[in-house]
């Protein structure tokens, strides 16, 4: 296949043809007319649905996913007995065993035209063999999709036996990014330590960072502004990524007001894991209960990037999830309030060009002449109504090939 004709793009009006040459766009023009359906199987007919650039899930643990219930289920569904239940699960994990999981969920995600990941992986592990066996997976799976590898310290860095040189270890492995988790340090101290090292870190090898910041309901963890000072200190702007930072919807409005006024200056991008926080989150309230997300409008409204991620499928932390980041969408829009007008005619964008930004995709990203031939057709003609038919992508093209197709099933009352 080489074009696809009667294609809808986001925010233009009208009909185009997409062509691409040797895996790169070529051409995109404009349609005086809707043309008729060719009997080429080098021709793809979108019949005036939409056609965007793949999804990007910017968040997710493909290492621990497709574990849950092993050896025990998460019975409190909190964080921190997700921790201890992966901690006992780690023990028993095997080389082959991660890239098995690895590349069952990567094949999930790409079902639902995923093409771009960003995975963490856990390095509080002596001797980093589930890292090593997430890099290959990285190499393994590029016909499919990019992934991104984040060094995550699931256990501290301060807090946890050599976490230092594990972080250390993993960047030098090849990691694209490097992680943290200061609100799981055991003093608020040795988060603030663990930011400045991790920031170091990063600037030193050159490496984007994306850190799991705040991923509680306690108004008191306030390692955003750490991070967020760093950032603007460093000028590492749009490289770094906050990710959670669910504390911010437990923060009062006078402490807020002031801490926009640093991430602004930072310039960071955030990542909200919508399904995974809400079920996480506000399990220590009995009522009113907390919805335990970041503040994803303000944010947006203060022109601060902001996206939804999966987090987990299947895992201690989270029972459900079918790599569909429509899915995530839908709940965040609901969870956070953003069902207006304005937020529909624009959903995609949190699961799409916003995420693209945060991973510092750049030019290989998007519907435009030079890029890329990674492109969705999907099963409707707008934002709009493709959250309310909860419609899917059903073509995936990478660098040119179609990798991935949904027949479209059609319900009929009888
Ligand atoms: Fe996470």
């Amino acid at each position: 296949m080489h074009s696809i004709i009667n294609a809808r793009l986001r925010r233009c009006s009208g009909l185009f043809t997409i062509q691409w040459l040797d895996g790169q766009i070529s051409a995109i023009t404009p349609q005086p007319d809707r043309l008729a359906a060719q009997a080429d199987d080098r021709v793809l007919d979108a019949q005036g649905h939409l056609v965007i650039a793949p999804f990007v899930e910017p968040h997710i643990h493909l290492d621990a996913a497709l574990t849950a219930g092993e050896p025990r289920w998460n019975q409190s569904g909190t964080l921190f007995e997700g921790i201890e239940c992966w901690a006992e699960r780690k023990a028993m994990v095997t080389h082959e065993d991660t890239k098995r999981r690895a590349h069952e969920t990567i094949r999930m995600l790409a079902m639902h035209g995923i093409q771009h990941v960003r995975t963490h992986v856990d390095v509080t592990e002596p001797g980093l063999a589930t890292l090593k066996a997430m890099l290959e997976v990285r190499d393994e799976c590029r016909s499919t999709l990019d992934l991104q590898i984040v060094a995550f310290p699931q256990e501290g860095i301060e807090s946890f036996a050599n976490g230092r040189a594990l972080m250390t270890e993993a960047v030098e492995l090849g990691v694209d990014a490097v992680g943290g988790i200061p609100h799981f340090e055991n003093t608020r101290e040795q988060g603030v330590s663990s930011v400045h090292f991790l920031m170091d870190l990063a600037e030193r090898h050159g490496r984007l960072v994306d850190v799991h910041c705040d991923e509680t309901d306690d108004p008191s963890s306030r390692f955003l502004e750490v991070l967020a000072e760093v950032t603007r200190v460093k000028g590492m702007g749009a490289r770094v990524t906050a990710s959670h930072t669910t504390a911010m919807g437990s923060y009062d409005n006078a402490y807020c007001s002031k801490l926009f006024r640093v991430l602004r200056q930072a310039g960071l991008n955030f990542i909200s894991c919508p399904t995974e926080s809400i079920h996480l989150q506000g399990r220590f309230d009995t009522y009113p209960k907390r919805r335990g997300l970041t503040r994803v409008p303000e944010l947006d409204r203060a022109g601060l990037n902001v996206c939804f991620a999966q987090d987990s499928i299947v895992d201690p932390w989270y029972p459900l999830g079918n790599g569909n980041i429509v899915r995530i969408l839908d709940a965040g829009l609901h969870i956070c309030h953003m069902l207006g007008y304005e937020d529909l005619q624009r959903a995609l964008d949190f699961v799409t060009d916003h995420s693209a930004k945060a991973m510092a995709l750049d030019e290989r990203y998007g519907i435009a002449l030079g890029r890329p031939a990674n492109m969705l057709l999907l099963s409707a003609d707008s934002d709009h109504e493709l959250l309310r038919t909860q419609g899917h992508a059903v073509v995936s093209i990478r660098h040119g090939r179609v990798i991935m197709r949904r027949p479209v099933a059609e319900a009929v009352l009888v």
